[in-house]
C-alpha cells in the first residue's frame, strides 16, 4: 500500500475528498466516471426510466404504454376498484399508502379523486421511481416519503380515511404488528398480501424451502402462529421488492381475518382469492369498523 492508499483508509471522508482532489491535481490523472452519468439523447420519459433499466415490476399506462418498463398492470389494478366499489369510493378521500413501489395504485387512487395520498417507501430505488413515475404522469395529490412505514404509524398521531397495504404484510417481521399500527392510523384497511398454508406450501418445492415454523407469537393480546420465510436468490435482483431484512415471517388466512377482527376490522370482506398463486396463497381483503357498502359486496366473482 502507498502512503496516499493509507491515508485514503484513515482520512475522515471530507479530507479523503481533498486528498484525491489534490491528487489528481498533482498527478494530471482524473477519473472520468462521473460523465457516465450524463444523458445525451433528446429528453423524453424513457431516459427517466432507464436510470432504472430492467428493474421496473409495472407498465406505465396510456399514453405511456408503449415504453419500456415493467409488465404488470398496477396502474389498473381490479383490486383497488374493487376496494373503491366497497368503501364508497375514494372521491375526496385521506389515504396512507404502505410500501408504493413505483407509485401504480398511488397513480389510480389520484385518479379515483382522492384528496391526498401519503404513500411511505423504504426502498430507496422503489422511492426513486415512485419520483420519477410521479413527474411522468404529474401526480398532485400525491406525497412521497423515505422511510419505514412502521417507524411513521408508531410515532404519528395523523389519521386518515383509508390504510392502503398492499403487497406489504408478508414482508414484515411483525405482521400482527402492522394491523395494530393500520387500526390506528384509519378505520378502514384495504389489504392484499400472501398467506401460509400448509398444504399449498408444503406440497410446493418451489415455495416449501424457503418456510420454517410455525412459531407461537403474541402481539398485543393476539396470539398467533408465524411462519418463517427466507427470501433466498430473490435479493440478488437489484429490483427486489420485499421488505428490509433477509426473511419475513407469514401468517395464516384464518390468523390474519382474526386479526383484522381482534384490532377492530369488525366488518370485513374478502376477493380475489388465489390459493394458487406462484408466488405463495394470496387473498385481498377490505376490513372496516363499520359497515362496508353492499354494492362492493354484490357480484363479487373477483379473482
Ligand atoms: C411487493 S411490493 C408491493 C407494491 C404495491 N403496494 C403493490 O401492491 O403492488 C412491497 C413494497 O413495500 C416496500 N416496503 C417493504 N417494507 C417496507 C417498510 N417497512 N416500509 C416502507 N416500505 C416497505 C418495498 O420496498 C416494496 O416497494
Amino acid at each position: 500500500l502507498s502512503v496516499k492508499d493509507i491515508l485514503i483508509r484513515i482520512l475522515p471522508s471530507g479530507a479523503r475528498v481533498r486528498l484525491k482532489t489534490s491528487w489528481a491535481l498533482v498527478t494530471g490523472k482524473y477519473s472520468e466516471g462521473i460523465l457516465d452519468a450524463y444523458v445525451k439523447d433528446r429528453p423524453s420519459p424513457q431516459n427517466a426510466l432507464d436510470i432504472f433499466k430492467g428493474e421496473w415490476s409495472s407498465r406505465l399506462p396510456p399514453p405511456y404504454e408503449n415504453t419500456t418498463s415493467g409488465r404488470a398492470d398496477l396502474f389498473e389494478d381490479a383490486r383497488i376498484r374493487w376496494a373503491g366499489k366497497l368503501l364508497g369510493g375514494f372521491n375526496g378521500v385521506s389515504i396512507l399508502e404502505l410500501g408504493p413501489l413505483e407509485a401504480g395504485h398511488s397513480y389510480m387512487l389520484e385518479k379515483m379523486g382522492a384528496k391526498g395520498v401519503l404513500a411511505i417507501e423504504a426502498n430507496t430505488r422503489a422511492y426513486l421511481k415512485c419520483l420519477i413515475v410521479k413527474e411522468i404522469l404529474g401526480l398532485a395529490r400525491v406525497r412521497f416519503l423515505l422511510g419505514d412505514f412502521i417507524e411513521y404509524m408508531s410515532h404519528t398521531d395523523e389519521r386518515f380515511d383509508v390504510c392502503l397495504a398492499s403487497g406489504v404484510l408478508y414482508h414484515m417481521q411483525d405482521p400482527a404488528g402492522l394491523i395494530r399500527l393500520a387500526s390506528k392510523v384509519s378505520d378502514r384497511i384495504i389489504l392484499w398480501t400472501h398467506y401460509y398454508d400448509d398444504k399449498v406450501i408444503k406440497g410446493s418445492p418451489a415455495l416449501s424451502h424457503k418456510f420454517s415454523g410455525p412459531v407461537k407469537a403474541g402481539s398485543d393480546g393476539f396470539e398467533h402462529c408465524l411462519y418463517r420465510h427466507e427470501y433466498k436468490s430473490a435479493l440478488g435482483w437489484s429490483g427486489f421488492c420485499g421488505g428490509g431484512e433477509t426473511y419475513s415471517n407469514w401468517m395464516t388466512r384464518d390468523d390474519i381475518i382474526t386479526c383484522l377482527e381482534h384490532f377492530g376490522f369488525t366488518h370485513t370482506v374478502v376477493g380475489f382469492e388465489q390459493p394458487d398463486h406462484a408466488n405463495g396463497p394470496s387473498f385481498c381483503v377490505v376490513g372496516s369498523r363499520t359497515p362496508l357498502k353492499p354494492e362492493g359486496i354484490v357480484g363479487i366473482s373477483a379473482g
